[in-house]
């Protein structure tokens, strides 16, 4: 694609992991005013702090060279911009079967009370369809979809890195050239492929790339339990397999389950897609990693311990939230027995948690479990290896 010299005005809504580093990414090249509800989030981004933990979000708010500014006042930032991003949360309530994508509508109902003709960018994850619904409720076609395919922790790193860059736009193609030239622009990547489809579709890729993650994980999570169950080398396993270059040795690393805040809701969702459609893979894979946790709260019962500590509440080691990670499933299958468990987890500043002691003090929790349970395994655990319980066999997420 040619380049863009045109310096463009650009708004972000929600200063999350999604919005912070596209915010970061094009603020290298354009003026980006991002905005949220929380002041808070508001006040540190002006103050060159990252709001969310990510290392070079900070080295970039800390270089000086963005042109980025924060507001809570939507209407300046939105009346001005020829492209906004909306990156606030979507969830999926399974109980009502419901994926909850109020946020996003009532970012773009705002939006439009203060700009006719600013491109809408979608990149929060939505059902397959809404946004060609979306344009259809509204008689507008200036909505475009791009799907966000970066890792909590290493956000903007996956921004100026990534695998690929899609544009889902239903009928403006130089619209949809004109976004990707600008994530292109801000990348540091090279190559990097730009494929621009239809809405539905681009919807429809995230979806189910964030399944076959899941199914992925599902998979060697299942093959570690039957090895564990049958008394056989789970790791030596892995590795044999992954030796096939179809199979490969990445992501294969056994865990408690897949969680975070993104594979639960989105294997939902796709799952609620598939109503009426014949299916068996995508079902199972949720009942999989709800089957996963049930056996490592049995394997934990099993060695009947007094204390049950929980070593970190994260997904990953590195992460600084504990959105639906999978220790939280096992932890609470431990509660419904009973079990009596304390908590390690620095970042909570919290003494409680679920009716359960959060012991700031390592030295104390290791003293105080009679179990360690951990997702992934840590070299500050490596004095107590003989009390810590984990899959985590090759010592990466
Ligand atoms: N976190 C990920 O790894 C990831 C990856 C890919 C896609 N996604 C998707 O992107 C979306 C956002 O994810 P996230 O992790 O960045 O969420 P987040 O919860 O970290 O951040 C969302 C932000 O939006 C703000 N917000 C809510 N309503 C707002 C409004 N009306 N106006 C302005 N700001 C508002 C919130 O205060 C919050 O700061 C979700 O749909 C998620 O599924 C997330």
């Amino acid at each position: 694609m040619p380049p863009d010299t045109k310096k463009y005005n650009i708004a972000v809504a929600g200063i999350g992991y999604v919005g912070l580093s596209n915010a970061v990414l094009l603020a290298r090249r354009n003026r980006v005013v991002a905005v949220d509800i929380v002041e808070k989030k508001v006040r540190m981004l002006n103050g060159g702090i990252s709001p969310v933990h990510d290392t070079q979000a900070q080295e970039f708010l800390s270089s000086g060279e963005l042109d980025l500014t924060a507001t809570t006042d939507a209407a300046a930032a939105y009346s001005n911009a020829d492209f906004i991003i909306i990156s606030t949360p979507t969830n999926y309530d399974s109980e009502k079967n419901y994926f909850d994508t109020s946020s996003v509508e009532r970012v773009y109902r705002q939006i439009r009370l203060y700009s006719k003709s600013a491109a809408v960018v979608i990149k929060s994850t939505v059902p397959i369809g809404f946004t060609e619904s979306l344009q259809e409720r509204n008689n507008d076609r200036n909505i475009l979809f791009s799907p966000e395919f970066l890792r909590e922790g290493q956000a903007v790193r996956d921004n100026l890195f990534p695998s690929r860059i899609i544009v889902g736009e239903n009928c403006n193609r130089q619209r949809a050239e004109a976004f990707a030239r600008l994530m292109l622009e801000g990348a540091l990547g090279e190559n990097i492929p730009v494929m621009i489809m239809p809405s539905t579709e681009a919807e429809a890729v995230k979806l189910f790339a964030n399944t076959y993650l899941a199914l992925r994980v599902a998979f060697f999570n299942e093959l570690d339990t039957y090895a564990e169950m049958k008394g056989l080398d789970s790791r030596t396993i892995i590795e044999g397999i992954g030796l096939d270059g179809r199979i490969g040795t990445h992501y294969n690393n056994p865990s408690f389950g897949y969680g975070g805040y993104c594979l639960p809701k989105d294997t939902k969702q796709l799952v609620a897609n598939y109503c009426n459609v014949p299916n068996d893979i995508i079902s199972s894979i949720v009942a999989a990693n709800r089957t996963r946790k049930d056996y490592i709260a049995r394997k934990i019962l099993e060695q009947k311990p007094g204390t049950v500590g929980i070593y970190r509440l994260t997904m990953k080691i590195d992460s600084d939230n504990f959105r639906h990670s999978a220790i939280l499933g096992v932890l609470r299958r431990l509660k419904e027995t009973g079990a009596n468990a304390v908590i390690y987890e620095p970042t909570l500043g919290e003494d409680s948690f679920w009716d359960c002691r959060v012991i700031n003090d390592l030295d104390e929790f290791k003293r105080v479990s009679d179990i360690i349970v951990a997702n992934r395994m840590s070299a500050e655990l490596s004095d107590v290896m003989d009390k810590v319980y984990s899959r985590d066999l090759f010592s990466r997420d």
